[in-house]
């Protein structure tokens, strides 16, 4: 009996183990996890309450040539961008650039869209050229590399949540200036009468999915999609359907190193 006894218990704590196992084991393996912050028009951001835009679309598309379901969780940038260090996600997807610095921490996927800060101002604003910014102070979103350009640059700084409290701070009168990425800075003026933005790009940077460093394998699965993507056209249909040229300039992996570091030169070239 007491044979027995012990029997049972050592199935009961096997099939406990078991299930402690299946509960723990993270996420089903044919889910891709993606962070995101939705504030980033229009690459993503919430249309009626439902996350929209071009790299939504794209995301969706490597998805499904992965053969996976995929999940996305709209966070703050910052949150997003140290997402996939974290294991909790496996893919932040948030017109992320890719540069040296983070290439510390992370895996970047080969690069898909080229894109540069840009400076908004208010129709009436004595700034014109990048130049004029001396003195001033410029509005930004946390975390972002158009932070790192004001902080480069010793301007003075106002760094706010997401780009729309940032052009917020615009209107409002509280900021001379908005520096954030070109396409998103032409969303967000668009939407805020009396802005306008400035032509000249005060940086080049390219955009990459971001994953845990290391995570090759991933990687590479993911590489071999955004190729397929552009190679059938896809990745240039679906960002002109958010009218994002892009100029037959995707760029190639080799390009990155050159460009990568993009804000830090352009801020040493001050
Ligand atoms: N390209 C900039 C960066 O990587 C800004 C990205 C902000 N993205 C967003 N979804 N809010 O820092």
């Amino acid at each position: 009996m007491k044979k027995m006894v012990k029997l049972v218990s050592v199935i009961l704590a096997l099939v406990m183990c078991v299930g402690v196992f299946a509960s723990c084991s993270k996420k089903d393996d044919n889910v891709l996890t993606m962070a995101t912050n939705a504030e980033f028009p229009p690459f993503e951001y919430l249309e009626n309450g439902e996350m929209v835009g071009a790299e939504i679309d794209m995301a969706y598309a490597i998805a499904e040539k992965l053969g996976m379901e995929l999940e996305i969780s709209n966070i703050d940038f910052d949150a997003a961008l140290a997402g996939p260090a974290t294991g909790k996600y496996d893919v932040a997807i948030s017109g992320i650039t890719a540069n040296d610095e983070r290439r510390k921490n992370m895996n970047f996927s080969d690069p898909y869209y080229v894109a540069s800060q840009a400076i908004i101002v208010m129709e009436n604003s004595e700034i014109k050229v990048a130049a004029d910014l001396k003195g001033k102070t410029i509005s930004c979103q946390e975390g972002t590399t158009g932070e790192q350009f004001i902080l480069d640059n010793k301007y003075d700084i106002q760094s706010y949540k997401t780009g729309a409290d940032a052009i917020a701070a615009l209107t409002a009168g509280k900021v001379d200036a908005v520096v954030i990425d070109d396409a998103v800075a032409r969303a967000l003026s668009a939407e805020n009468q009396g802005t306008k933005v400035l032509e000249e790009p005060l940086t080049k940077e390219e955009y990459a999915i971001a994953l845990k460093l290391g995570n090759d394998e991933l990687t590479e699965k993911i590489n071999k999609a955004l190729a397929e993507l552009k190679a059938e056209g896809k990745l240039v249909e679906i960002f002109s359907k958010y009218n994002l040229p892009m100029d037959g300039e995707v760029v190639v992996a080799e390009d990155a190193e050159a460009t990568s570091d993009a804000v830090t030169s352009a801020a040493e070239a001050e």
